[in-house]
C-alpha cells in the first residue's frame, strides 16, 4: 500500500538520505505518544492488561517483545535492510502479542502450564491471539501502516506475506520470535535443552529445515543473518542467565 510521503517500491535511497524522505512510519497515538519508544510500548502492555482486568503480571510479555525486538533488529541489520524496513519490523515486532491480553481466557492459556493438542479448542484461541493483535491495535486508533499490521497478523505465518519483500520481513519476524520462544521458556512448552550457542545453532538448524519443508520460509539471507546476529555478544547479553558460549 502506498502513503503521502512514503517512498515508491524499488527506489529506496541510502538510509542517510532516509530521514528526508520517509515520514515516521508512526506516529502517534490519540494522546500523542511515539510508539518507536519502547518505553511507550511497555505501558500500552501495561495500560491494555490494566483495563482488560487480567490476573497476574505482564512483565514476561513485555520482556518477550522487548528482547524479540532486539533479535529481529540484529537480522535486519545483519541483512542490510534499509531505515524504512527496520522501523517497520522493530514496530511491528514491540506490538505483535498484544492479542494475548485480549480477554482473560485466552491470557489464562498464554500462561497455562498446560499441554493441548493442535486440534483442541485451547490451542484455536492460542491461535487466535495474532488476529486479536491486529484487533486491539485498530481499536486503539493508532496510526499503523497496513504492512505492519500484515507482518503483526501473520507473524507465524511468513508464507502468507503478498510478496517478496513483505516475504523476507514476515521471516524475520518469525525467527525472532521463535529464537526468543525456545531460549527463554514458556509455560505451555516442553522444556528446551539450550545452554550453549552451541546448542542453540544446532536446534535453530532443525527448525529451519523443518519450517522449510513446510513452505513457511524460503529466504536463506534471513536464516544466514540470524546465525550471524546469534553469534555476536549483542546476542548473549539478551539472556545474561543462560550464559550460551
Ligand atoms: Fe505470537
Ligand atoms: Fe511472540
Amino acid at each position: 500500500m502506498t502513503q503521502k510521503g512514503n517512498v515508491p517500491k524499488g527506489v529506496q535511497p541510502p538510509d542517510s538520505q532516509l530521514a528526508d524522505v520517509v515520514p515516521p512510519l508512526i506516529v502517534t497515538n490519540h494522546m500523542g505518544r511515539d510508539l518507536r519508544d519502547f518505553n511507550v510500548v511497555e505501558s500500552l502492555y501495561r495500560e491494555v492488561h490494566t483495563s482488560n482486568q487480567l490476573s497476574g503480571d505482564v512483565a514476561d510479555l513485555i520482556n518477550h517483545v522487548r528482547r524479540g525486538g532486539v533479535i529481529a533488529d540484529g537480522i535486519c541489520r545483519e541483512m542490510g535492510l534499509n531505515g524504512s524496513d527496520r522501523s517497520m519490523v522493530s514496530l511491528a515486532f514491540s506490538l505483535h502479542d498484544m492479542g494475548k491480553l485480549h480477554d482473560p481466557r485466552i491470557w489464562e492459556l498464554v500462561n497455562s502450564t498446560k499441554r493441548y493438542l493442535p486440534d483442541s479448542e485451547e490451542k484455536a484461541i492460542l491461535n487466535r491471539h495474532s488476529q486479536y493483535s491486529v484487533e486491539l491495535l485498530k481499536g486503539l486508533n493508532l496510526n499503523i501502516l497496513e504492512e505492519t499490521l500484515m507482518l503483526i497478523e501473520n507473524h507465524h505465518h511468513p508464507n502468507r506475506m503478498p510478496n517478496e519483500n513483505m516475504g523476507v520481513l514476515g521471516e524475520v519476524m518469525y525467527w525472532a520470535d521463535r529464537i526468543d520462544a525456545i531460549v527463554d521458556k514458556r509455560p505451555y512448552q516442553d522444556p528446551n535443552d539450550v545452554t550453549s550457542q552451541r546448542s542453540l545453532l544446532m536446534m535453530l538448524r532443525g527448525m529451519y529445515v523443518e519450517a522449510s519443508t513446510k513452505g513457511l520460509c524460503k529466504h536463506d539471507k534471513v536464516y544466514d543473518s540470524l546465525n550471524k546476529f546469534i553469534r555476536t555478544e549483542e546476542f548473549r547479553n539478551l539472556y545474561p542467565e543462560i550464559k550460551l558460549k
